[in-house]
């Protein structure tokens, strides 16, 4: 099989790249409708094995990352529909209660800074393991601390930091959104600016890159430095791990953004532009149709999840995948274009899955970026959930929106009642199409859906959120 075309010019990124390929290839089956089966029992025992013996000493750098391995573990096991017992869920929830911080906010372990990423790694692993009542973990959360906190993250410009004296950037927006959603505590006070700044973050390529920065102009009078505020270029290049995080975040700001002012003009994300990059970062046939995380570079299989993951956010908007019925036409700037809609998926679900089964499985266990490179806990994760990304169809239907909208009850006498009500509307009316799962390899390869914006199953989803908006969620 011929390798991807290049111009022929070569250098340190060419050669990588055609030495990849020529590994990838080794890696396609006979008969490429039979690939290897997912290895469930051996990737239990690896992330089993990861979790208790910790990182190796060689990656002291991770110690503020525990959040993080417990909840790609946990999310891993549920995605391959493995519950725990009693006895563990506990220790986890006791672990995971020993990283909140007194002032509010998870840290990446005991006594560490409260930081928006292990925040949203510890809330989405209480989602899994935790429930209500005393040592439950859920109702251990302080959430009236965790608001004052985020709140001190929050920037003019509607971004936040992810820590206190860091840096901005649209992973922690991601983060503190799906935390805030979850735990019942979004206010128009924290939303305000948000969007602006998520749009922001979209490049000429039409992925995203992790912030914006200020614009700067000399003043006409005094030539001091004035700030534009509606200039804010993207910094950086589009990546697939940004790009989900930003797009999760525009798909999450949505019933904020419906409750405005149809007068006052809103920001906007380029869907066709989107859509346009995120398919040119799926693989050639010699890539085995893995995904890269951006142009130019590398395939590996946790972009299956990064990028993999935003079709189905994208088709939520009406976009690439033909569900258009959701479609919200004032959140594009090609208004005057007609949207083609397609009912065929514009990206190759089935080489993804085969590029995941085939070459991310590592032969002993776990999953990984790519061949020859050793499997890990981040890994066997976004693989895995890339793979049910590209075996569901999940998508909000209006059927699901209207009986969830129907049965909410007004739960208490909060100001916030009508973005409270659209924000569990809208995180809970995903569902599955009926049928429409397809499974490279049959039903011995089959993992649970996934929610796409929040990357939890369905289940731990409504459990978690009927909890906290006080809701009996319609099955
Ligand atoms: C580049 O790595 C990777 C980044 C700059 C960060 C990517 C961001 C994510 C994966 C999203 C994380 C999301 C949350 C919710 C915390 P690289 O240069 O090694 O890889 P590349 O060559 O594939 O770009």
């Amino acid at each position: 099989m011929a390798q991807s075309p290049d111009d022929h010019y070569i250098t340190e990124t060419s050669e990588i790249q055609a030495e990849t390929e020529s590994i990838l290839i080794k890696h396609l089956p006979v008969d490429p409708d039979s690939p290897l089966p997912l290895q469930r029992a051996q990737h239990l025992q690896f992330l089993v094995r990861n979790l208790v013996q910790g990182f190796p000493s060689r990656y002291t750098s991770q110690d503020a990352s525990q959040p993080w391995l417990l909840y790609w573990t946990l999310q891993s096991f549920s995605v391959m529909g493995v519950g725990m017992d009693p006895d563990n869920k506990q220790r986890a929830i006791n672990t995971i209660l020993a990283w909140q911080h007194p002032d509010g906010g998870f840290g990446g372990g005991p006594g560490q800074a409260p930081h928006l990423l292990p925040t949203y790694a510890s809330v989405c692993a209480l989602a899994i393991v935790g429930h209500p009542g005393p040592g439950g973990g859920w109702d251990q959360i302080d959430r009236e601390k965790l608001y004052t906190f985020f709140m001190s993250l929050k920037q003019p410009d509607g971004s936040f930091l992810v820590s206190q004296g860091a840096e901005v950037d649209v992973r922690g927006t991601y983060c503190l959104l799906v935390t805030a959603y979850l735990l019942d505590i979004l206010t128009p006070e924290l939303l305000e600016g948000t969007p602006a700044f998520v749009a922001s973050c979209q490049t000429y390529e039409g992925g995203f890159s992790s912030a914006s920065q200020p614009y700067f102009c000399a003043s006409v009078d005094d030539g001091a430095p004035q700030l534009l505020d509606d200039i804010r270029p993207p910094l950086g290049e589009a990546h697939g791990g940004y790009t989900f995080c930003a797009l999760a975040s525009w798909i999450m700001l949505q019933p904020y953004l419906h409750l405005q002012d149809p007068a006052t003009q809103q920001p906007s994300v380029d869907y066709k532009r989107l859509l346009r990059w995120l398919v040119q970062m799926q693989g050639s046939e010699t890539e085995l149709g893995g995904f890269r995380g951006r142009t130019n570079k590398l395939v590996d299989g946790c972009y299956s999840w990064w990028v993999g993951g935003c079709f189905a956010l994208l088709a939520s908007q009406g976009v690439g995948g033909g569900h258009g019925q959701d479609a919200d036409p004032t959140m594009t700037t090609h208004e005057d274009e007609e949207w083609e809609d397609v009912d065929e998926p514009v990206w190759n679900k089935v080489a993804l899955q085969r590029y995941i089964l085939c070459a991310a499985q590592h032969p002993s266990a776990g999953l990984r970026d790519k061949p020859p490179k050793n499997a890990d806990s981040y890994h066997t994760l976004y693989c895995l959930a890339g793979l049910s990304a590209a075996q569901h169809n999940v998508y909000p239907s209006p059927a699901r929106r209207a009986q969830v909208d129907q049965a909410w009850q007004s739960s208490s006498d909060s100001p916030n009642q009508e973005l409270r009500k659209a924000s569990f509307v809208e995180a809970l009316c995903w569902s599955e199409e009926e049928g429409t799962a397809r499974v490279l390899g049959g039903q011995v390869n089959r993992v649970n859906a996934t929610h796409p914006v929040f990357n939890l199953t369905m289940t731990h989803t409504e459990g978690i959120m009927s909890h906290f908006y006080k809701q009996t969620v319609p099955k």
